[in-house]
């Protein structure tokens, strides 16, 4: 089991954590302390080749994934394609509203997608935070719900994971009596 507590934004940091690299590239579940993520911060872990993004979101960007001007932006607002595990198909796409975990890979052509949580800014008046891929420009909200009228087609991939403590997540393990394969993911 790899264990990893480390907080950081740039996932190639990951890249020199060797310790870890052997338990990683074999797929192995890994520890991830999230006590340390703050409110509005990420961090980005690598699991099975994945770079897997761990966002703390803030009272204000749940409320936003609820509201009309975001969700009526959305190709998939309900989580509709099989881009997650059942546990994460509902409006926060997570098992606690706080912690979104995805797996960075943009759905056109497998870009990293990079965290743009302030609304506004250069990404326009109408931009509500979210997740903005720069090869072609798909943009994705912070439940990683892909807009209408961007290349990506689908959603940010869901991994399977849990919570062995109430701070301590396993990325690669359901809950218990949950049977999620990644492969059930329609496009990674
Ligand atoms: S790979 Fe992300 S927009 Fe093309």
């Amino acid at each position: 089991m790899g264990a990893i507590g480390t907080v950081s934004a740039l996932w190639p940091f990951f890249a020199s954590l060797s310790p870890a690299r052997d338990t990683i590239a074999a797929g192995a579940p890994i520890d991830v302390d999230v006590s340390t993520i703050k409110p509005g911060q990420q961090i980005t872990v690598v699991w099975r080749g994945h770079p897997i993004f761990i966002l703390h979101r803030t009272p204000d960007e749940l409320k936003m994934l609820q509201e009309a001007k975001d969700t009526g932006l959305l190709r998939d607002p309900d989580s509709q394609q099989p881009q997650q595990p059942s546990y994460a198909a509902n409006w926060h796409r997570s098992l606690k509203p706080e912690h979104l975990v995805l797996i960075g890979v943009c759905t056109h052509l497998g870009c990293i997608p990079r965290l743009e949580a302030a609304p506004g800014g250069d990404l326009g008046a109408n931009w509500p935070g979210g997740y903005f891929c720069p090869c072609h420009g798909s943009k994705y909200d912070l439940a990683g719900r892909v807009f209408n009228g961007v290349p990506a087609p689908l959603n940010l991939p869901v991994p399977p994971y849990n919570y062995i403590k109430d701070n301590l997540m396993r990325v690669g393990e359901n809950p218990p009596g949950i049977n999620f394969e990644i492969s059930e993911i329609e496009q990674i």
